[in-house]
């Protein structure tokens, strides 16, 4: 049998190129902590946050409060989520890390949205929760936009895996909590209906009948609801 070197090595540049994004999505840091410095004003970006004089760091750029108390409900969805990431807490910088606490009320929903960034692993606290999320479109279509979903009680977890979209419904008579942690210090989150019907400006309504496949005046609802 003949070895095809130039495709053994190609999959060995190819492996080694790719490994060190599959760890984990936000770069390692490169010294023990860099707290970010609150600079809006600086005149360059850079990806992340600058990093404060390690000389002024203390305790309470590690620290956040205020994760016992549920946030308000009383929206159209009926969800509230409250994010700890490093726009709250600064010392995450660089880890590659965030959590969020999740209040849902009776049927309340966190409607179906994505982390550009992050995988999600879910804890369930209080309540039932009906959780899924979907894959993408693969080349093998028997895994095309599979749908995944289970019903989680107090103490179970249940992980979203990176930029797939997911949701979390209430399927209970009373409030639930649930708390999650995601691998990333900024996460992102695209809502789905917020991002297509939502835009500003709007996407033309021809472009979301074609894509949706239904008539114009659906796409128009649709918007309005958005607004
Ligand atoms: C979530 O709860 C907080 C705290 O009660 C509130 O300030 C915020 O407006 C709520 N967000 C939504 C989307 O309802
Ligand atoms: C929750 O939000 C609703 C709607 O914005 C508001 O009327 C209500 O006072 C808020 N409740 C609390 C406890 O802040």
């Amino acid at each position: 049998m003949k070895i095809n070197v130039f495709g053994f090595l190609a999959t060995i540049i190819l492996i080694v190129s790719l490994a060190p994004f599959s760890y984990a999505s936000d770069p390692s840091p490169l010294q023990d902590f860099c707290v970010a410095l609150d600079d809006s004003a600086a005149p360059v970006f850079v990806n992340g946050k600058f990093c404060k004089n390690p000389n002024m760091v203390v305790a309470d750029d590690f620290y956040f409060s205020g994760l016992n108390k549920p946030g308000n409900t009383s929206n159209a969805v009926g969800s509230n989520v409250t994010a700890v990431n490093v726009n709250q807490l600064p010392g995450l910088n660089t880890l590659g890390i965030s959590a969020v606490r999740i209040d849902y009320a009776p049927y309340g929903l966190n409607p179906p949205h994505t982390h550009p960034r992050a995988t999600e692993i879910l804890v369930v606290l209080k309540g039932t929760l009906y959780v899924g999320f979907v894959t993408s479109n693969p080349a093998n279509p028997a895994n095309e936009n599979k749908l995944f979903t289970k019903y989680l009680n107090p103490g179970d977890v249940f992980v979203f895996p990176e930029g797939l979209i997911h949701f979390q419904f209430n399927a209970g008579k009373t409030n639930a909590i649930a708390f999650a942690g995601l691998s990333s210090q900024n996460p992102g989150v695209i809502t789905i209906a917020n991002a297509v019907f939502g835009s500003d400006p709007t996407i033309n309504p021809e472009v979301l009948a074609k894509a949706f496949q239904v008539e114009k005046n659906v796409i128009d609802t649709l918007i309005q609801a958005q607004s």
